[in-house]
């Protein structure tokens, strides 16, 4: 009996859809088609940012179609030991290699740049290491993932491994992966992070929320990603 309800519960764990498959027909549709998409003037301002400045990204880097694959791999461990990811990755470069200020993590600049170098990998699959130095992060983010939190006492995977496919206030629970972000989401009126989203979860169960781009949620994100290895990349997401 234990053993069959066992199986069960993995069988349940293992199998992880790609978010657009929660999706309404209608909202799924209007991800596919960059003309009805808003999330999509948030890569042409990025496309913008890319050429501008000096020196540019696109002096560096040539031309953004370059960046082709790279948000499939990201976050990733830098030459410093520090887990990376794509918001990380481009707020260095801008400060070590641009000489500039860092932009902020959910400020404009930045997620439009995100959003553009995202979008270049979009229906590619998701592929991050987990080995090496990343080993360690994605334990500490599978244990964030695994452990129950907040006045609800619930964790992550109770929502998004045991009851994806109901409907919690109006949302149809997914499998909470991060392909689709940044997203564009109707209730925020505009293009937001993966951070925070996972703030906007950690609230839902009255738990302690960590600060955007903290080290715990890029621990999450890469857990995430790896939980999404296979699955194409979505961004720019549309959401509720
Ligand atoms: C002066 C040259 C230079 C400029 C300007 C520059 N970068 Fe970079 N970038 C690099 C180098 C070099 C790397 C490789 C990692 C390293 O050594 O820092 C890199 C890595 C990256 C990566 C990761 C690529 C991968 O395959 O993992 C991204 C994404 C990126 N840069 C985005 C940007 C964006 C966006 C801008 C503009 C805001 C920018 N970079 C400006 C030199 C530059
Ligand atoms: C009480 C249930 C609940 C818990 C617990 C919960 N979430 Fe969510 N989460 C939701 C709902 C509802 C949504 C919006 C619908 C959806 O996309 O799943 C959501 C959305 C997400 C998304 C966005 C998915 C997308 O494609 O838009 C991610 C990622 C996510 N959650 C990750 C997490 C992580 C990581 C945790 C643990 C820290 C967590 N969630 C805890 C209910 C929950």
């Amino acid at each position: 009996m234990l053993a069959g309800l066992g199986l069960a519960a993995l069988a349940v764990a293992a199998e992880v859809r790609p978010p657009q498959d929660y999706l309404s027909p209608t909202l799924r549709a209007q991800q596919d088609d960059p003309s009805r998409h808003p999330g999509w003037l948030w890569v042409d301002e990025g496309e913008a940012l890319w050429r501008r400045g000096d020196p540019s990204c696109q002096s560096c880097h040539g031309d953004i179609a370059g960046m082709a694959g790279v948000a499939a791999r990201y976050p990733v461990v830098a030459q410093d030991g520090a887990l990376l990811n794509l918001e990380g990755r481009i707020e260095r470069c801008r400060m070590r290699h641009q000489g500039q200020p860092a932009i902020g993590y959910e400020s404009e600049a930045l997620l439009s740049l995100t959003t553009a170098v995202a979008s270049r990998s979009r229906g590619l699959p998701m592929s991050v290491a987990v080995d090496g130095p990343a080993a360690a992060f994605l334990e500490q983010g599978r244990t964030l993932y695994e452990t129950r939190q907040g006045q609800l006492n619930l964790a992550c995977g109770q929502c998004h491994d045991d009851n994806a496919g109901r409907r919690l206030r109006g949302d149809v629970i997914s499998n909470g992966l991060g392909t689709g972000f940044p997203a564009y989401r109707l209730e925020w009126n505009g293009v937001g992070s993966l951070h925070r989203r996972l703030r906007a979860c950690q609230l839902g169960v009255r738990a302690t929320q960590f600060e955007l781009g903290a080290p715990e949620y890029t621990a999450l994100e890469l857990f995430l990603a790896h939980r999404a290895r296979g699955l194409p990349v979505e961004a720019p997401g549309l959401r509720r």
